[in-house]
């Protein structure tokens, strides 16, 4: 059996804050943001727009664009990094909105690298005949965890969800089959102070804020997400002339440029939403394969190539023929 995306989906908040918005509020420049990361301007969710709520708005898009009903689902994934609350789950919370009663629901912490480790998990379920329909979610409002007084920090990041819906099909078991060809996920728990949350609630009972050592989390990630990518590509035999769709996680149009020519992967073949999104953690493969989705540019029978890297660190990629 091989697991097909059959169906995407979305969510942006309406408010949108520009770099010349925040350079009001704290010392940056429009000049430095751009240069830096290619960051225009992000999202921020509503007060009453909590990960649950914007996850389910992604589900329900990715459901309709599926032509399938909730009560096909018996799998629901969400992966974040800032759920509504420590507990329950809040793939549940989306599982009781969507009405569905069977299978079933739980998130998953790779902070941006979940939505890989989700799909990668998605897969599993699938392929093994575990699960018949999976939906696989990634959401996240990060702005709640945001120092907004520290530049290095809260210029990179913005809210938002994406959705996929996988289905079950059976394969020839070989490369020209629809559906993920391969995964590899990855981590490494030494790097835990070069990207991490001060706070939480086992330690200091509170939320906490985002801290990290940018170069360093640069300077892993260009090496790391080449590493994961060259595994796909000697497990496959496949190079980066045959990807039709490369879709990063956007952190850093610096670290999707440098990733890209290291993989041999034309920039017209890449999809690139940080510039209007920010780094949406989690959620920003989902929202860039819903976009490039929808305006027609991943077309059925293509190659698509997905890889991030995150907190932890965490690492991975994969490969999936639409
Ligand atoms: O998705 C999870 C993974 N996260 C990432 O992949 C992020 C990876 N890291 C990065 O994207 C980059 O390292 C950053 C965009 C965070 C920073 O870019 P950089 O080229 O590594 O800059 P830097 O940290 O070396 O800072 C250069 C200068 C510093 O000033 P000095 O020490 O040279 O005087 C910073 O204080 O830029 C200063 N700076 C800023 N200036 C204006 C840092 N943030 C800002 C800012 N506006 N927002």
């Amino acid at each position: 059996m091989r697991s097909h995306i059959v169906g995407c989906g979305s969510y942006l908040p309406a408010r949108i804050v520009t770099n010349a918005e925040l350079a009001e509020r704290i010392d940056t420049s429009d000049e430095w943001i751009v240069q830096r990361t290619g960051i225009r301007q992000r999202h921020v969710a509503a007060d009453h727009e909590t990960t649950s709520v914007i996850g389910l708005k992604a589900a329900r898009a990715a459901l309709a664009d599926a032509g399938m009903e909730a009560d096909e689902i018996d799998l629901i994934i969400v992966a974040t990094a800032t759920p509504d609350h420590t507990f329950p789950a809040t793939a549940t919370q989306i599982q009781a909105a969507l009405g569905i009663e069977g299978g079933a629901a739980f998130d998953l912490q790779a902070v941006c690298s979940g939505f890989v480790f989700a799909l990668a998990t998605a897969d599993k379920f699938l392929a093994s005949g575990a699960a018949k329909a999976a939906i696989v979610i990634g959401a996240e409002t990060f702005s709640r965890i945001l120092d907004w007084e520290d530049r290095t920090t809260c210029v990179l990041f913005g809210d938002g969800a994406g959705a996929v819906v996988m289905k079950a099909a059976p394969g020839d078991g070989t490369l020209a089959d629809r559906g993920v060809l391969a995964t590899h996920i990855r981590s490494d728990g030494r790097y835990t102070d070069k990207l991490y949350v001060d706070g939480g609630p086992g330690s200091t009972k509170t939320v906490g804020f985002l801290r990290m050592e940018g170069k360093e989390v640069f300077r892993h990630a260009v090496v790391k997400l080449a590493e994961t990518v060259r595994h796909t590509f000697e497990e496959t035999g496949l190079s980066g002339d045959d990807i039709d769709w490369f879709v990063p996680h956007q952190a850093n149009r610096r670290i999707i440029d440098a990733t890209a020519d290291k993989l041999g992967i034309g920039h017209e073949r890449v999809v690139v939403t940080v510039d209007r999104h920010g780094n949406t953690s989690a959620a920003s493969i989902p929202l860039a394969l819903a976009e490039a989705h929808a305006d027609g540019r991943i077309k059925r029978g293509q190659l698509v190539l997905i890889e991030a890297m995150g907190g932890g660190f965490t690492w991975g990629s994969a490969l999936i023929r639409w």
